[in-house]
């Protein structure tokens, strides 16, 4: 038997995949699964396709693979994942290399890293985009852990990645839980993305009495141009598509609750911990909870007037263009917010992770592939240490042209009674972020008033605190 270059472990759809592409490469793949019959049913249906050493024993699986071993899993997230670890662990010798390229929390990632290295193994923490499609065909790569294991493990992830104009979409991204943070803010992103696209739909059918049809067609033509992307194109695509059951626009008989499950949420309650305004994200989450908040639902379409004004279009390609532009505002917003998240804990973890790197594996094979994601590169190139992507010159020209479109569309949506928290939050941050002065110097007055929480000057440093219930004096703190 040939000693395999590398061993998948998890053979559901995912790892599936992963294990066939890297076949189609030219890669010796042992293949395992906890029960064999998706090990056997992967060499029945696919095993022309490369060569596979399947194994049915984890032991026989270990044994078939050359020194570094590489082991990619590919379970589900969680309890599962340290069940195979826990089962791996002791058949690995020094210098073997365990990549996890489900979709771990970070926290556990680094939790793994740290247990593995004792036993003078590597854990690569990898995130993996693109879904089954991106498995098989070439997906974006987020590997993280010690720079040792990517110098032996990269050229291998960088070959099975996507390519853009040539170039990898699979970089080292920094140590231990690096690599799963930044696909969790990636899957961040792209709720954000996914509900700023609902909202500009909404917009087009209530605005403008628009059929899906219709707004089929507008999304189709603005994949030409800025806006271009994977899940611009695929909107035009569901939307175009009809229900063959009832003949009905398909997207008219989807109910209409959304499901969250962890990425998104973990984005957010990372951000809260870090203190980073990742505010379209965080719209995005809860849109999608208040979606699926049935009761309350219910009991406010029956007692919550609109007190609306009918949403007066006048200009049928004004507003399409208004709601465009307001779209590619509120983008680069969350974006932006995404970037920052990213920056604070790569400070706060030491990852030193490169964010213009980011936004170019991001380029291809994953679920926010955008032609625009060039030129978040291109400002990181520019300044490494960009503290605001909004603030770059190309982003902050693009944003001005659309502003004045971005008020008109969030004040009619509000006058219409349209909601649109992740439009109205991203042109609310857009102003908060570029206030001279906001009135957050009233909140530091207040907490100081009832808690004595000190407050500092314009005018002179220092920490200071007044006796509001004595004589109001001011004191050094
Ligand atoms: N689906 C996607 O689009 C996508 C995209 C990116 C990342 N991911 C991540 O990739 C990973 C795999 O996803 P998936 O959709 O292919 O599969 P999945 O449904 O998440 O997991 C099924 C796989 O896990 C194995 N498994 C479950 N519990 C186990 C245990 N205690 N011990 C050993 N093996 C166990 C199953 O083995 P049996 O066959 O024996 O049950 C099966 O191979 C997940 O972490 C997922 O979050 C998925």
């Amino acid at each position: 038997m040939s000693a395999a270059q590398i061993g998948v472990t998890g053979l559901a759809v995912m790892g599936r995949n992963l294990a066939r592409n890297l076949a189609r490469h030219g890669y010796t793949v042992a293949v395992h699964n906890r029960s064999y019959a998706k090990t056997e049913s992967l060499i029945a249906d696919h095993g022309d396709e490369g060569t596979f050493v399947p194994s049915e024993s984890v032991e026989d699986f270990v044994a078939s693979l050359e020194r570094p071993r590489k082991v990619i899993v590919m379970v589900k997230a969680g309890g599962p994942t340290d069940a195979v670890i826990d089962e791996l662990v002791p058949l690995l010798e020094e210098g073997d290399i365990v990549i996890d390229a489900g979709n771990a929390h970070f926290p556990d990632t680094i939790r793994r890293e740290a247990a593995l290295k004792e036993k003078g193994l590597h854990f690569v923490g990898s995130g993996v985009s693109g879904g089954e499609e991106g498995a098989l065909l070439g997906p974006s790569i987020m590997p993280g852990g010690s720079r040792e294991s990517y110098a032996v493990l990269g050229p291998i992830l960088e070959d099975i990645s996507a390519k853009v104009d040539g170039v990898p979409c699979c970089t080292y991204v920094g140590a231990d839980g690096a690599g799963h943070f930044v696909k969790m803010v990636h899957n961040g992103i792209e709720y954000a993305d996914m509900q700023l696209i609902a909202e500009a739909y909404d917009l087009l059918k209530q605005g403008l009495g628009a059929s899906a049809a219709e707004i089929a067609e507008i999304f189709k033509s603005w994949n030409e141009g800025d806006l271009e992307s994977f899940l611009i194109e695929i909107t035009a695509d569901v939307l175009a598509h009809v229900d063959a059951e009832t003949g009905s626009a398909f997207v008219d008989i989807v109910l209409d609750q959304a499901e969250q499950k962890g990425t998104g949420r973990w984005t957010v309650q990372n951000g809260l911990d870090l203190g980073v305004p990742i505010t379209g994200i965080a719209e995005a989450t809860f849109a999608r909870a208040l979606s699926g908040s049935v009761p309350q639902r219910a009991a406010a379409v029956r007692a919550l007037p609109a007190l609306a004004e009918d949403f007066h279009v006048t200009d049928r390609e004004a507003f399409i263009e208004d709601v465009r532009l307001a779209l590619y505002a509120s983008k680069v917003v969350a974006y932006s917010q995404g970037f920052d998240q990213i920056a604070a804990a790569s400070a706060e973890n030491d990852w030193q992770i490169d964010r213009g790197a980011m936004a170019r594996i991001w380029r291809g094979g994953c679920i926010i592939r955008a032609r625009f994601l060039n030129r978040i590169t291109e400002a990181y190139e520019r300044d490494v240490d960009l503290p605001l992507l909004l603030s770059d010159e190309y982003f902050t020209s693009a944003v001005a042209n659309g502003v004045p479109a971005w008020r008109r569309v969030v004040s009619q949506a509000a006058l219409a009674g349209v909601p649109t928290p992740a439009f109205s939050s991203s042109l609310s941050y857009y102003d908060g972020v570029r206030a001279e002065r906001l009135p957050a110097a009233l909140i530091q007055a207040q907490r100081d008033f009832f808690g004595a929480h000190t407050y500092r000057r314009t005018d002179k440093d220092g920490t200071f605190h007044t006796e509001w219930s004595g004589d109001r004096s001011e004191q050094d703190a």
